[in-house]
């Protein structure tokens, strides 16, 4: 299992992927991180891993379609077998998903399909929810959508900020997304995939 991480920011989840490899929780490896935005720290993060980087800004591509073929071809450069969109916050074209079919994977931070897109945890504390959470899925075209792998709950406690509420799913992001990679590249039971990572934080 060979992946390719999809990253425009903190790289938080990178992170948590990186760990649950080194303690063989997830059996895999990460071939490439590719960034769309210079600066971002999941590169610092990724230099620290000494895993390949490679910055695509799409500022400096004409459309999307431009990008992604450059994705597509980094991706198959560095032997991507898997795509894992970590924080990535650009729109995927059906090049990038018909590139690796249904070997694209997304984490959102919201219980699916309440709240896609951006600002979802602002969303769910403006709807009113008192579960949150978030959710690992299948790539599909529309932003956020596609077949659900694995969600984790988290309560929201009054008074909560988005910080306050991020923070609380972020650690549950951790513990499903290794989890939910195992799950849809190895198959393995959702209660074991679990059960070896729920031990203790990842990050
Ligand atoms: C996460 O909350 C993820 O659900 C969303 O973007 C955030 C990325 O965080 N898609 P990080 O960069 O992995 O820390």
């Amino acid at each position: 299992l060979s992946l390719g991480v999809l990253a425009s920011g903190n790289g938080s989840n990178f992170e948590a992927i990186m760990t649950a490899i080194e303690r063989s929780a997830l059996k895999a490896q990460v071939n490439v991180v590719i960034c769309n935005n210079p600066g971002a720290k999941v590169m610092e993060r990724a230099e620290r891993w000494q895993i390949p980087r490679v910055l695509l800004n799409h500022r400096e591509f004409t459309s999307r379609e431009a990008l992604d073929q450059a994705i597509i071809r980094t991706l198959n450069q560095h032997d991507v077998t898997w795509v894992a969109m970590a924080g990535w916050m650009r729109r995927v074209t059906q090049q990038l998903i018909d590139a690796f079919p249904d070997r694209v994977l997304n984490i959102h931070p919201s219980l699916l399909p309440s709240f896609p897109g951006l600002h979802a945890v602002q969303q769910a504390l403006d709807a009113g929810v008192t579960l949150a959470g978030c959710t690992v899925h299948h790539v599909e075209l529309a932003v956020d959508s596609g077949p659900i792998i694995m969600q984790a709950a988290v309560p929201v406690l009054a008074g909560d900020t988005v910080e306050q509420l991020q923070a609380r799913i972020q650690v549950q992001e951790h513990h499903i997304y290794p989890a939910a990679i195992a799950l849809a590249a190895h198959g393995d039971s959702r209660k074991n995939a679990v059960a070896d990572l729920a031990g203790e934080p990842l990050c």
